[in-house]
């Protein structure tokens, strides 16, 4: 019998950054985490077991997915098939509407998409807790783009206890994100890859010792709408995070001369009044949180500066969902 089913999930962005993994097998990672998902972007994904197919078969934007990519999926789908008694092969097509692998985190919604797509399809009906915990095996933050809004990854100390949950829905804050797209081509290193590096940093001990107090600071500036602490805490973070990336071994340089220019621009832009702020992930793209009645005079502003190729722009996301 071909069952198949269809699945939507949103990217994240996160306020206080994943990065370094305890368990890199397990995908339990070095410290919790706290994200938005992102309203708009999605990754659209239909899985279908077929017990005519000799192999599984992935597409990702209508194109066949590399070895790589296609180990991961698979991965992902032999739990899936494992849970649910099942033997047979699967095709998997994927689609983004966003730049692939440019820092706006496809792998977070792609995995989503997929472990919900694929569970259902298998008959398996999972809970939220669940299922963030199987998105998490394909991708880290892939598990906070199960839940809706403002999102918690909560980092535990095995399979069962490390997965996010919703600290509060896409409705509590009209914030948004502003994405100034820096370049649309692929990063040079995966975050895969990097979480690996992590530790060859000295300040990964010093960043890590320092997170449970920024998760706090954060958590409570999104619950109390707090903007400037907002801005404060999610760019010490960023921070923190790209100093243990530029100290790593090898040296992991993910900022362009225009990522640079864009988070000048943004702390003037403060300075005279508007709530603005930046985060970055493994990537050049620059993240502009801002508030929605800023969100076109913050687009306005960061078209003008040289090098931002592009703008994307996304207000709080819901979690992800079947079609
Ligand atoms: O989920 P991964 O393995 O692609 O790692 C994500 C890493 C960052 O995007 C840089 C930070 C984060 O918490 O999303």
């Amino acid at each position: 019998m071909i069952n198949s089913a269809t699945a939507i999930a949103h990217p994240n962005i996160a306020f206080i950054k994943f990065w370094g993994n305890r368990d890199s097998e397990l995908r339990i990672p070095a410290n919790s985490s706290l994200s938005m998902n992102l309203a708009g972007l999605v990754t659209r994904t239909r899985v279908t077991f077929d017990p005519v197919l000799t192999s599984d078969q992935l597409t990702i934007n209508r194109e066949p997915a590399s070895t790589e990519g296609m180990a991961r999926v698979k991965m992902v789908l032999d739990l899936v098939r494992e849970m649910a008694g099942l033997s047979c092969f699967a095709q998997i097509a994927s689609e983004n509407n966003f730049p692939t692998g440019a820092g706006i985190a496809s792998s977070a919604s792609a995995f989503a998409a997929l472990s919900l797509a694929a569970s259902a399809a298998a008959g398996l009906q999972l809970s939220q807790q669940q299922l963030s915990r199987l998105a998490r095996r394909g991708s880290g933050s892939a598990c906070r783009s199960i839940p809706a809004g403002f999102v918690e990854w909560q980092a535990g100390f095995d399979d069962e206890s490390s997965y996010a949950y919703s600290i509060a829905s896409p409705e509590h804050w009209d914030l948004v994100d502003c994405i100034a797209v820096v370049s649309e081509t692929h990063k040079p290193t995966t975050s895969s890859e990097g979480h690996k590096l992590a530790d060859t940093s000295v300040l990964q001990a010093a960043r890590l010792a320092d997170t449970p107090a920024r998760l706090e600071r954060c958590r409570r500036a999104i619950l109390e709408r707090d903007f400037d602490s907002l801005a404060g805490v999610i760019e010490l973070d960023c921070n923190l995070m790209h100093a243990v990336m530029m100290t790593s071994s090898p040296v992991l340089l993910y900022w362009q001369p225009v990522t640079l220019a864009v988070i000048h621009a943004i702390h003037n832009w403060r300075k005279s009044g508007i709530p603005v702020c930046y985060t970055i992930d493994a990537g050049p793209n620059v993240h502009v949180l801002s508030l929605a009645g800023f969100a076109d005079q913050v687009s306005q502003l960061l078209s003008r500066i040289p090098g931002v190729a592009d703008i994307l722009i996304a207000k709080p996301g819901g979690p992800a969902y079947l079609e």
